[in-house]
Order: structure tokens, then C-alpha cells, then sequence
């Protein structure tokens, strides 16, 4: 035994185990025979990976190993990048986003992206959530209350906040900052939640808020978390991909993966022999 997974909630566990075949069969996405280039450096190199529908899977490696580079490749951020290519395929529910008919606008407002830094916007807590149901057209103020009411609750923010919708974002603290951006990505109705290092910047307290808070999401989205913290992913993801050099070098059941890693590169990673 690699490393024992201490705190993890074993009714979570046992809830996963349980939980019906059908949304275990269920696929959000699916990568196939995944590479991408930055100029002539290959940062991701024949990626094969399937997320399931209400789970959170973790994506852990060393600085550099590409998990950023895969994460932003579920929503076509890195068609910005000058000199960026890629090939293969990812899946999202059944269909290719990097088919020529693919639609690049619905694509990102159904995968939402939290970073590592939050980074709300210059403008009032109401109008960041409201923000995004704008640009789609909603402008009833009663449906828009009820979007930011609906998704303040669901981030856990609503009570520390409510009395204040029409101060500046800006003065929230690090960890509030952050549960509003997770609010202001739902509120475009996302079915997928990216985060990459979602509390790095955080301090122990309000990174515990926002790993209870990813517990509750998965409930009704799926989430792909990047992190550098080994407990974290332990605590709070079904599965586990472990990447090195831009291959996907295992990919499993959390508590496998961390307890019974089949590849000794894992295990050399988890047990912080390299990093
Ligand atoms: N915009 C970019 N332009 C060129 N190269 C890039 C760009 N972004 C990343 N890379 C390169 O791609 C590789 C993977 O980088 P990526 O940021 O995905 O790693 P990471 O695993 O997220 O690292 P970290 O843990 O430090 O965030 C690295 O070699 C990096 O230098
Ligand atoms: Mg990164």
C-alpha cells in the first residue's frame, strides 16, 4: 500500500460504488488519440481518457507535463495560441469539438472554466453572474434575480453576500472571489466545471469550503480538476489521470491509483519521490 487515503468520506465512497450502472456507463467526454503541438513542442502526446457524468476526476503530474494544456483543450482555449495544433479527437456527449462544424460558442458556455487565480470580474457581485445570461439574450430582471439567487446558493456564497449584491466583486476576499466565479460559471448552465488549481492560492479554510463545495457540484455537473496537492485529489475525485512529459502515464480509480499505482512512475510521483 502506496498511500492510505486519510479523510476521504467513506459514505462518498460507498456512493460511488453504488451509484446506478447507467450514469456510470454515461461518458461527457472522451479523448481519442489526443496530440498537440506548441510550434514544434509536442505538450500533449497520444492522450486516450473518458470523463463520467457526475464525477470528479483529478488530473495530477509535475510542472510542465501538460494538465493546464489538456484542460484547456475540452473548450478550444488553445485555438488562441499562435502556433498551436492539434489532432485527434475529443468527444463532447457523442461529439467531435474539433469537427470543422463544431460550435465553438456552445462548446464554451457548456464547459466552464474555473482558474487558478480568481478572477472576478471589475464590476458588482450581481452583474458578474449576470454577466454571462446577458450576453445569451436574457435581460427579464426577475429571471436574472432568480439566476444569480439560484447560483449564489449553489456556490455556497448566498448568505455571506446577499445584503451586498451591488458592491464591487473586488472586495470579497480569495475564497469568496473564488465560490463567485465557480456561481458565475454556473450561471451559463454549464454541464462540465474545468478547474485548474481552483485553490492554490488559497488558504486552508477556504480551500475546504471549495472542496465541500465540488462534492455538491458533481451531484448535478462533472468536474475535471488539475491539482498539485496529492490529499486533494485523494479527498474529492472519483478517478485519477497521473500525466509525465505530456503522456497520460495512468489513469483509474482514485484509491487504486493511489494506493495500488500500477506504474512505478505513479508511484515514484504520489509517494513526492519526484515532482
Ligand atoms: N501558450 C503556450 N505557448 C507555448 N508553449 C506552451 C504554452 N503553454 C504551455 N506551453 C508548454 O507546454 C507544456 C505543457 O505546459 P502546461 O502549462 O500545460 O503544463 P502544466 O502541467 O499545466 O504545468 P504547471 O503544473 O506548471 O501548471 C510545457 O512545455 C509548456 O512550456
Ligand atoms: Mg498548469
Amino acid at each position: 500500500m502506496v498511500l492510505k487515503i486519510k479523510n476521504r468520506n467513506q459514505q462518498e465512497i460507498k456512493n460511488n460504488h453504488n451509484s446506478d450502472i447507467k450514469s456510470e456507463e454515461l461518458f461527457v467526454i472522451e479523448v481519442k488519440d489526443l496530440n498537440l503541438w506548441y510550434e514544434t513542442n509536442q505538450a500533449l502526446k497520444n492522450i486516450n481518457m473518458k470523463f463520467k457524468k457526475n464525477k470528479v476526476t483529478a488530473i495530477i503530474g509535475p510542472s510542465g507535463c501538460g494538465k493546464s494544456t489538456l484542460l484547456r483543450s475540452f473548450n478550444r482555449m488553445n485555438d488562441v495560441i499562435e502556433g498551436c495544433r492539434v489532432e485527434g479527437e475529443i468527444l463532447f456527449n457523442g461529439k467531435n469539438i474539433y469537427a470543422n462544424s463544431a460550435d465553438i460558442r456552445l462548446n464554451r458556455k457548456k464547459i466552464g472554466m474555473i482558474f487558478q487565480k480568481p478572477n472576478p470580474f471589475p464590476m458588482s457581485i450581481y452583474d458578474n453572474i449576470t454577466y454571462g445570461p446577458k450576453i445569451h439574450k436574457i435581460d427579464n430582471s426577475d429571471i436574472l434575480n432568480k439566476i444569480t439567487n439560484k447560483c449564489l446558493k449553489r456556490a455556497v456564497l448566498w448568505d455571506e453576500v446577499k445584503e451586498r449584491l451591488d458592491d464591487s466583486a473586488m472586495g470579497l476576499s480569495g475564497g469568496q472571489q473564488q465560490r463567485l466565479c465557480i456561481a458565475r460559471a454556473l450561471a451559463v448552465e454549464p454541464e462540465v466545471l474545468l478547474m485548474d488549481e481552483p485553490t492554490a492560492s488559497l488558504d486552508p479554510i477556504a480551500t475546504q469550503k471549495i472542496e465541500n463545495l465540488i462534492l455538491e457540484l458533481k451531484k448535478e455537473w462533472t468536474v475535471i480538476i488539475v491539482t498539485h496537492n496529492m490529499q486533494q485529489a485523494a479527498r474529492i475525485s472519483d478517478f485519477t489521470g497521473f500525466m509525465y512529459l505530456g503522456e497520460l502515464i495512468e489513469f483509474g480509480d482514485t484509491t487504486q491509483i493511489f494506493e495500488n499505482p500500477h506504474k512505478k512512475l505513479t508511484e515514484n510521483y504520489i509517494t513526492g519521490r519526484f515532482g
